[in-house]
């Protein structure tokens, strides 16, 4: 299936196949933060986020999100449709934390009246900078339409999990995304969504169930990402 490496991020490969429309993507076990300054390798995280980013893929595309996920073919691996990724990572935020803790003064729990989205430039040598709308016309990275398009679709799949999460005990406090385009030039959800990728909070404790935990050495790692997986598949 596999045929050359096309990319290889901090979390993840991805693959040409014998499709030209088809990508293989392949979850590593690394982990990194703050831009790469901190690494490390999560046992099995590779496989608790395949598992984890398939379920909600799944779940998004039953609820009218388009996104680049066709089937999950091996504990780390699945196959997605190619797009042309927009170099824009999008972060919704429902709760203060991280950055908006750090940056903004935001106390952290406190509940928003109403989401926040973020655009951060997706550039490991510049570190992912905030900007605006305005920058991302100038740098053209998409035009107003494509970017409606992009917030729209983000605030829906806002809703979406805020409800799919918190039938698990979780809530969802904060998460990024990435979209691409597709041949025929729609806009669709790639990437992954996953602990990596998302804040996380046990509903009832609000113990934290994701990346934080590797970020600041709170210890139980892999167990937070099992936990997750668990939650999300039990039927
Ligand atoms: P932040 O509070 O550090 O800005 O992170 C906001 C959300 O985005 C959080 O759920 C973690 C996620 N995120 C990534 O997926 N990749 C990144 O490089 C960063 C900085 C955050
Ligand atoms: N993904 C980013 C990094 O590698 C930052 C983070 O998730 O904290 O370094």
């Amino acid at each position: 299936m596999k045929k050359e490496l096309i990319y290889e991020g901090k979390a993840k490969k991805i693959f040409s196949t014998e499709d030209k429309d088809v990508y293989l993507q392949e979850f590593k076990d690394d982990a990194t933060a703050f831009n790469g300054v901190k690494k490390d390798k999560i046992p099995h995280k590779g496989e608790f986020n395949n598992y984890i980013s398939s379920e909600i893929f799944i779940h998004l595309k039953k609820n009218g999100i388009p996104n680049h996920f066709i089937g999950k073919i091996s504990d780390t691996e699945m196959l997605v449709r190619k797009v042309n990724i927009i170099k824009i990572e999008v972060v919704c935020r429902n709760i203060a934390a991280g950055s908006l803790v750090k940056k903004f003064g935001f106390s952290e729990g406190a509940v928003l009246d109403k989401p926040i989205v973020e655009f951060y430039l997706k550039s490991d040598e510049l570190g992912d900078p905030l900007f605006t709308e305005d920058h991302i016309y100038s740098l053209g990275l998409a035009d107003s339409h494509e970017l409606s398009t992009i917030k729209k679709m983000t605030l829906m799949i806002n809703s979406i999990l805020i409800k799919y999460f918190a039938a698990k005990g979780i809530r969802l406090v904060d998460f990024k995304l990435e979209f691409g385009k597709d041949k025929s030039g729609n806009i669709i959800l790639a990437d992954e969504i996953s602990p990596d990728t998302c804040r996380l909070w046990d509903s009832i404790t609000n113990k934290k169930l994701d990346k934080d935990r590797f970020r600041f050495d709170l210890g139980e790692v892999e167990e937070a990402y099992r936990e997750i997986k668990n939650r999300l598949t039990a039927q």
